[in-house]
């Protein structure tokens, strides 16, 4: 059930969020405009974490793994996609607005959170009939039953504090558009909602191009689209995001084998990542959509609590299938070792970027409180920490200046480095701090004798006294993938 979040929750996602807007993180869409709800912009330091993070999944997937590769289908696909996909017909969501403040909510959300309520004050029995009940009506598409369910519980709009409601109806959360100039010619498309079709739809493409032999998958990052009906919770639920999905096609038969690897091999990579084993969870779906036959998701415990970050389907062969109808070209595979020809089951892990990002700007956001500091910092694994390290010229005179620019010259075509001449040396390790930089390298007058720096840790302030010829060895022992990998 939905957890609501209490104050002292909301108060750390506040502060997360202001952080990620302070330091170039994360903004909000064209805020001089004051925003677009539910879309956002990244900034000089959340787009190179925003890339990092992409960019380990991408190598984890295509490199470490030997049998998936890559592709990078449109977000226009032909129509009938969707109606194969099952899209057209039932990506809804139940919707109900209130008469008088005019806001719309999702039914199924202000039942949930209602429930949760019951839940936290201690009568946990009420909050499951609700969500019980709620389930039930849902299953049954019974949309009145669920708005009597609202009127009955006297569900108020937060905003007008009535109970004025409309009827509750399906929301299709697909954007739609014309291609065609002519209006007459026009035709609707719409921006894809998940990138998994645009696999699908290639999968005898990359099959034969890329001689796959299953089980095989391939692998995806792209922007996806929905019109989400509660969009809330900063970069969690967004109308515009970023999803790496990938497809792994099996023989039929040994898909829930395939189901327990894939479920296994990407909750080590969170570990891997260094997500700390209390915060994550399974969540095991109890119904299963209709294409399914298991499915789970892998949560993370935001402030908000645990929420969905990633889910692993088992989806049959139905897409494949689906497709095999509407479009009327087999999709079959010719498997030698069976000598058989069949439709491949698929397995499929698909994970939101931003998503990943929040957890991951969650997890990093520390607050140190002791008797002789106090700070703020962004502890990100090296290997996805937006600038590898600072150079920092204790003074701007004396020729430190020239030696700190030669000292990016060595580094910068590896890796990303800051270089910063102005403010006090404090300062400028608190800013490091601020946006997470592993490496502060303090150039001073002893470098111009021989040729060392002082490098400050993040994590733990230590500093110490090393040759320059060391640096780029030491960077890059400390921010490479395979530190990543090498934990899988
Ligand atoms: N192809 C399967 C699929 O799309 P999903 O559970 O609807 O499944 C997969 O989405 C992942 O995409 C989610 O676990 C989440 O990380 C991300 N995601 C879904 N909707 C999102 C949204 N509105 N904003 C941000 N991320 C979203």
């Amino acid at each position: 059930m939905a957890k609501t979040a209490t104050p002292a929750e909301n108060a750390q996602l506040k502060d997360i969020i202001s952080h990620a807007k302070e330091y170039g993180f994360v903004y909000p869409s064209s805020e001089i405009y004051d925003g677009l709800q539910a879309v956002y912009d990244y900034g000089a330091y959340g787009v190179e974490l925003k890339n990092n993070l992409k960019r380990l999944w991408w190598e984890t997937m295509t490199r470490v793994q030997d049998n998936i590769v890559g592709i990078d289908a449109a977000i226009f696909m032909h129509p009938t996609t969707w109606k194969a996909s099952g899209h057209v017909d039932s990506f809804n969501d139940p919707m109900i607005d209130n008469k008088d403040s005019k806001k719309r909510y999702r039914a199924d959300v202000l039942v949930e959170e209602h429930a949760a309520v019951f839940e936290r004050s201690g009568d946990v029995e009420k909050a499951n009939s609700l969500t019980g009940a709620l389930a039930r009506m849902l299953e049954a598409e019974d949309l009145a039953g669920v708005r009597d369910l609202i009127i009955n519980e006297g569900i108020k709009c937060p905003i007008s504090g009535t109970s004025n409601w409309t009827d509750v109806r399906q929301f299709n959360l697909m954007f739609s558009t014309q291609v065609g100039s002519v209006a007459e010619d026009a035709s609707t498309i719409y921006l894809r909602p998940e990138t998994a079709q645009g696999i699908f739809v290639n999968f005898l493409n990359v099959q034969k191009t890329a001689r796959m032999k299953v089980p095989f998958g391939i692998a995806q990052i792209g922007k996806a689209f929905r019109n989400e009906i509660v969009a809330r919770q900063f970069i969690f639920r967004m109308r515009e995001f970023e999803q790496m999905e990938m497809q792994f096609f099996v023989r039929p038969g040994t898909e829930l084998e395939w189901y327990k690897v894939w479920a296994e091999t990407r909750m080590n990579w969170h570990l891997a990542l260094g997500t700390p084993v209390e915060k994550l969870r399974k969540h095991d779906h109890e119904k299963l959509a209709h294409y399914a036959n298991a499915a789970m998701d892998i949560e993370y415990d935001f402030p908000f609590g645990f929420k969905e970050v990633e889910g692993i389907h088992s989806r049959t062969d139905f897409d494949l299938k689906s497709h095999q109808e509407f479009s009327k070209k087999k999709q079959q595979y010719f498997d030698p070792e069976v000598n058989q020809n069949y439709i491949p089951y698929v397995i499929e892990t698909s994970i939101g970027a931003d998503r990943l990002f929040l957890l991951t700007l969650c997890n990093a956001f520390t607050e140190e409180n002791t008797e002789e500091k106090s700070r703020t910092y962004l502890k990100f694994h090296p290997a996805i920490a937006p600038v590898k390290a600072a150079i920092l010229p204790i003074t701007k005179k004396d020729g430190l200046p020239e030696k700190g620019k030669e000292i990016v010259e060595l580094l910068k075509y590896d890796f990303n480095i800051i270089y910063e001449d102005a403010a006090s040396i404090g300062k400028r390790y608190t800013r490091q701090d601020l946006i997470g930089t592993p490496f502060c390298i303090a150039v001073d007058h002893q470098t111009l004798e021989d040729n060392t720096v002082t490098i400050r840790h993040r994590d733990t302030t230590e500093q110490e006294r090393v040759p320059i010829s060391e640096l780029h060895g030491r960077i890059a022992e400390a921010t490479s993938f395979r530190r990543v990998f090498e934990k899988l």
